[in-house]
């Protein structure tokens, strides 16, 4: 019995790897985390009604086609891209990162995700942040 053990566990270990060199896992890929600098920096723009409706004009400009209307990564764009965007609303991302690190995210992209530090200005990101933060609000009575 022991001798049959050990190509039996090559032959799993041959597949495996095939396997996750294909990508075919379900496991999301290495996170994505703005060095701590960036995520302790504060917000200067006030959350005001009129900075979310300038992040919702912005968002509706450069940010839909990717990560949809509703910020939940399905816009027109998404058949297109072999990675898809992420859900900006998902709870549990939104409240793991801090105002500073979406800036930086928006700031630099990767990959799939643009870089929009040329493309729009800083107060103009901080827009966007207020935006983004406005879009994943708790539903009402779910607090
Ligand atoms: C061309 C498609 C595309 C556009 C346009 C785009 N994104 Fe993305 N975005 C992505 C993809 C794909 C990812 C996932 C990137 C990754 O994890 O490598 C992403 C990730 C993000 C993240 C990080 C979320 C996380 O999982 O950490 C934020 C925040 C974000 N986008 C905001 C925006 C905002 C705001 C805009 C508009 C100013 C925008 N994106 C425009 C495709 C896009």
């Amino acid at each position: 019995m022991r001798r049959a053990a050990l190509p039996v566990l090559a032959v799993f270990l041959l597949a495996s790897a095939c396997m996750s060199g294909q990508g075919t896992t379900e496991e999301p890929k290495d996170s994505w985390s703005a060095p701590p600098e960036a995520r302790s920096r504060q917000n200067p723009v006030e959350a005001s009604e009129s900075s979310v409706e300038r992040g919702r004009m912005l968002y509706r400009g450069n940010c839909y086609l990717c990560h949809g209307p509703e910020g939940h990564g399905d816009g027109p764009w998404v058949e297109q891209l072999p990675e898809t965007p992420s859900d900006l609303t998902d709870p549990e991302k939104m409240r793991g990162m801090s105002d500073g690190e979406i800036f930086w995210k928006i700031s630099r992209g990767r990959e799939q995700m643009p870089a929009f530090e040329k493309q729009l200005s800083e107060h103009q990101r901080w827009d966007v942040v207020n935006y983004l933060r406005w879009l994943g609000r708790a539903p009402e009575g779910s607090e």
